[in-house]
């Protein structure tokens, strides 16, 4: 297993919209562990493959408290959602901010697992922020773009200088 470096936003790469994977083979099985490593040592609870830079559409996820209950996503798809509700979110590619973005209460999600069989999971609360995010960012949407523009140009001049200083 390794490591992935995740993309930084504004890095265009996040926003190309990711390509569905053919089969769940070793090279898909290896993605998907690295992509766990890097997500369990970032560490953050949820992950997709856009953010490493891999054009698959590929996710993984982890919302348990003791980090027990990886979750693999390959070509996930909402087939349906309803009611709202409002989170504070973060983001590994937008590291150090946090903002309310408004998504669905319950999705139900289509996809298949980490051995290419198809499943279907209903998930509300944070698992569900957590998949919408997710799927978001295979199609090249990253969550601050929900925010205005104002709250927008302020991120963007605040990761500039960030990364001015890190430099
Ligand atoms: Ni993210």
């Amino acid at each position: 297993m390794a490591l992935l470096p995740i993309l930084r936003y504004p890095d265009p790469r996040l926003h190309a919209r990711a390509r569905p994977v053919e089969s769940v083979d070793d090279a898909i099985r290896k993605l998907v562990a690295d992509m766990a490593e890097t997500m369990y040592e970032a560490p953050g609870i949820g992950l997709a493959a856009t953010q490493v830079n891999v054009d698959k559409r590929v996710v993984v996820i982890d919302v348990s408290e003791d980090r027990s209950g990886l979750m693999v996503f390959v070509n996930p798809e909402i087939v349906e959602k309803s009611g709202e509700q409002t989170c504070e979110e973060g983001c590994l590619s937008v590291p150090g901010v946090y903002e309310k973005v408004t998504r669905a209460q319950f999705v139900r999600v289509r996809a298949l697992n980490g051995r290419g069989e198809p499943f279907e999971l209903e998930a509300e609360g944070l698992l569900a922020v957590c998949i919408q995010h997710e799927i978001d960012h295979l199609d090249g949407k990253v969550f601050v773009e929900y925010l205005s523009q104002l709250k927008l140009n302020r991120i963007k001049s605040k990761l500039a200088k960030k990364s001015r200083i890190t430099a």
